[in-house]
């Protein structure tokens, strides 16, 4: 089964049935266990991974849903592992890059799922849920004791109710299994999304989802959904955006955590370009860790859940490593202080952007909201 809980002062409260565990006792736990093996190897250069490392993967804190359902506080992003999809950023430089040997989704999965990560996050999108499942499948861990997360692409959703449920149809016999634990609309497609989340519903209610959540959403979003009769019992459980110091956008962020939505943070690593950072680099070596570990901490010491993203075992590993330490109110301060306005107005661009792409309406401003809350 899936492991300890979570619960932050700033998250839902957990139902009568769920136990919770504060982070502070977690902390000093499993410091209390990497003190006990000498072999523990340092965190920044941190090639393999003691039994109790991988244990404590799999137990993992967990933040409870509103429904009481327990969320894996860390997970393993599926993005660009074994393929890039034609539209991502990338896919123009990853086609000329030879230089370094290409890893299957299954590779990848298969070492994501040995060294403990038990919560995979996945999506029509990334185009490797085949693949993944065959890792899933090859690795024998009891589906239960999985979290899967999908998402339907904009595509899909533009196309309305028989596409999105032929292609759930096709995540689940991809990954293998007749559910998925998550199930999340992965933009908010301007005069769609909404028609979107209601079929979602609906295939809760058939058993195929055990929650609905919504990607890339702006509080306007959100409120859409609301003002088309979403009941509150049929909110959204999570909405899954970037968020790392360098994105941090508190006032989203705490209206969604009012409304009792679960944050997910992707991009938590900041795509790995900022590992050169003079914070992150002097936190790191205050507390023996990599900046990646920084980052990770940071997330999951505000409640985000942290989904982070490596094609190499042993930063898979590393990755992991952000229960033992705790950074001080004022470092987290000082990191949440990291965003530029520069940075929102980059975000806002790329939103604009996105809600309509690989759409028929791809690279047009259609239904666009342009007034939506940034920071
Ligand atoms: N909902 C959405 O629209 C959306 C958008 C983006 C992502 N996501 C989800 O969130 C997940 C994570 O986001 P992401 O993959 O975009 O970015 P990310 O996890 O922030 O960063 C991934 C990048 O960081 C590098 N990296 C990983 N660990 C590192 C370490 N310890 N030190 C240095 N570099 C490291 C990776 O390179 P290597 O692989 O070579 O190690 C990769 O280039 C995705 O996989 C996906 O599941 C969702």
């Amino acid at each position: 089964m899936l492991g300890t809980i979570l619960c932050t002062a700033s998250l839902p409260k957990p139902s009568a049935a769920v136990s919770s565990r504060t982070i502070a006792s977690f902390v000093a736990s499993s410091i209390g266990r990497s003190a006990s093996s000498s072999t523990t190897p340092t965190a920044r250069n941190m090639s393999t991974q003691t039994p109790e490392q991988k244990q404590s993967l799999i137990d993992c804190p967990t933040i409870p849903l509103r429904d009481g359902t327990s969320h894996p506080a860390i997970g393993f992003g599926t993005y660009k592992v074994g393929f890039i999809p034609a539209s991502a950023s990338s896919a123009v430089a990853a086609a000329g890059a030879t230089d370094e040997p290409q890893r299957t989704a299954e590779d990848c999965v298969t070492d994501a799922l040995n060294s403990g990560y038990r919560f995979l996050e996945c999506a029509e999108f990334y185009g490797n849920e085949q693949e993944v499942g065959k890792a899933i499948k090859a690795s024998g861990v009891p589906r239960e004791d999985l979290f899967i997360c999908s998402k339907v692409w904009t595509t899909t959703i533009e196309k309305g109710d028989d596409a999105i449920r032929a292609q759930l149809e096709k995540t689940l016999s991809d990954l293998g299994t007749d559910y998925v634990d998550l199930y999340l609309i992965h933009w908010p497609v301007p005069g769609k999304h909404v028609d979107a989340y209601k079929t979602v519903l609906g295939l809760k209610k058939e058993g195929k989802v055990k929650n609905v959540g919504v990607s890339n959403y702006a509080v306007e979003d959100y409120k859409e959904l609301l003002s088309a009769g979403i009941t509150s019992e049929d909110k959204p459980v999570v909405n899954q955006i970037e968020i790392n110091p360098f994105l941090y956008r508190k006032n989203t962020i705490e209206y969604f955590k009012s409304e009792g939505v679960v944050m997910q943070s992707y991009r938590s690593l900041r795509d790995g370009k900022a590992m050169d950072n003079p914070t992150l680099i002097s936190l790191g070596e205050k507390y023996n860790k990599s900046p990646a570990q920084i980052l990770g901490r940071w997330c999951v010491q505000h409640g985000f859940v942290y989904v982070p993203k490596s094609v190499k075992i042993e930063r898979m590993v590393e990755n992991a490593q952000v229960f033992d330490f705790e950074l001080s109110e004022e470092e987290m301060a000082t990191l949440d202080a990291l965003t530029t306005s520069d940075a929102f107005e980059t975000f806002f661009g790329l939103y604009k952007k996105c809600v309509n792409r690989d759409t028929s309406k791809d690279g047009s401003m259609e239904g666009v909201k342009t007034d939506i809350t940034i920071d």
